[in-house]
């Protein structure tokens, strides 16, 4: 189908929640992509931080295919040897003690806030409901979700929202203690804010949550939706700085592509949930689990180093380019601020064959964690050339 045609007939079907780039991918390898015109592109995007190992990875489809020519659903009244063995495999390398599998980020999130309320209910009674979270935060598009996502513009036309959420300012410790009261249950943030602008949490900040939790006995949420999986260099983020979340929240990478989320909870939290009181059908689906356990068998201390090397290799150059004026993230999560206007550098980028993406005013870079060099090379090429 012609480009044009593929433009009329999304216009005409689908709903309009999305402003598109004038842009259909037929096809892909690694982190090299195919228009329905045949250009290419070299992907800086991976389907906003999804295909970890690049398009059509060979290991994984092989996981998914031999999975699905097996059992490609099994209700979640029955047991899942995949659903075991990827929960095993995300106990093992956490220390985590339990996991709950969901379909998306903002789903994980959801039992998250679920789990820690009623870990309060259980302890404290019904007051005790109250859940921290950053400004500039982003958790989601449920309700509970974006009433966690600490930014004004996410607070409009779907009210009421839900009770029971305050937002702290970002690395500002004063700010979070000022907000704990008799009624507060837990906090909830990201260490890199993604969405809001790649902005870096401090570790000092991070360690004086958790003892503030601590204290407390607050739940401390970590969502790793966008920033886990290895996307920073460290298998979650959070073990950079050897904190110790209560709950854990992944999605987008882990999946490698399909969707599949996952809540992680400690000793503490790990018999807050009983039978009945959660649970998603397609939750744990075999062939997203066989895919899942494909990428987290290749996620191990020898593939972060090269992650942290690329990573490396993109900030190092593209701090020499023109025009850059600040470089903000963590591993192959890189937000870079320019003077140019950042609408009209991503356009650019695309009309050059690159993928690249917006958070706030940055481009925003987050490439699959197996991207080749001479990918990565190719695509900074364009950045330089589009940046001058
Ligand atoms: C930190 C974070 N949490 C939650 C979400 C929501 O994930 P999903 O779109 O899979 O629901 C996102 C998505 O960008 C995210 O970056």
């Amino acid at each position: 189908m012609e480009f044009s045609k593929i433009k009329y007939e999304d216009n005409k079907y689908i709903l309009n929640s999305y402003k598109r780039f004038d842009l259909a991918i037929k096809s892909g390898k690694g982190s090299t992509l195919y228009s329905v015109d045949d250009k290419k592109y070299i992907d800086f995007s991976s389907g906003i931080a999804v295909n970890c190992f690049g398009m059509a990875d060979s290991l994984w489809v092989k996981a998914i295919t031999k999975q699905a020519r097996n059992l490609q659903h099994v209700s979640n009244l029955y047991y899942s040897m995949p659903q075991i063995q990827l929960a095993k495999m995300l106990c093992s390398k956490t220390k985590m003690k339990k996991v709950f599998f969901a379909n998306s980020g903002a789903e994980a999130n959801e039992g998250a806030i679920k789990a820690a309320r009623k870990y309060s209910f259980d302890k404290y009674g019904s007051n005790r409901y109250e859940i921290i979270t950053l400004k500039n935060s982003f958790h989601g598009r449920t309700m509970a979700t974006l009433t966690a996502t600490g930014q004004d513009s996410f607070h409009q036309f779907f009210g009421p929202f839900l009770e029971g959420f305050k937002y702290a300012k970002a690395n500002d410790i004063d700010s979070v203690k000022s907000l704990v009261t008799k009624a507060t249950c837990a906090i909830m943030l990201e260490t890199v804010q993604g969405e809001g602008g790649v902005l870096n949490l401090e570790e000092d900040f991070l360690k004086e949550v958790e003892k503030i939790c601590k204290k407390n006995d607050l739940v401390f949420i970590i969502d790793e939706v966008q920033t886990g999986n290895g996307r920073t260099g460290y298998f979650y983020s959070y073990m950079e700085y050897n904190l110790k979340p209560n709950i854990v929240t992944t999605a987008k990478g882990l999946g490698g592509g399909l969707p599949i989320g996952a809540i992680l909870f400690d000793a503490k939290l790990e018999n807050t949930i009983g039978y009945g009181q959660h649970g998603s059908t397609f939750g744990g689906n075999p062939i997203a689990a066989a895919g899942a356990i494909s990428i987290l068998k290749r996620v191990n201390d020898a593939f972060l180093e090269e992650v942290k090397a690329k990573s490396k290799l993109i900030f190092d150059t593209v701090k020499t380019f023109k025009n850059v004026e600040d470089i903000s993230g963590k591993g192959l999560m890189i937000g870079v601020k320019t003077s140019l206007n950042v609408d009209e550098v991503v356009n650019s980028c695309l009309e050059k064959g690159l993928l690249v993406l917006k958070a706030k005013d940055k481009i925003r870079i987050l490439p699959a964690l197996n991207i080749s060099y001479e990918e990565l090379e190719e695509g900074l090429a364009i950045l330089k050339e589009i940046l001058k």
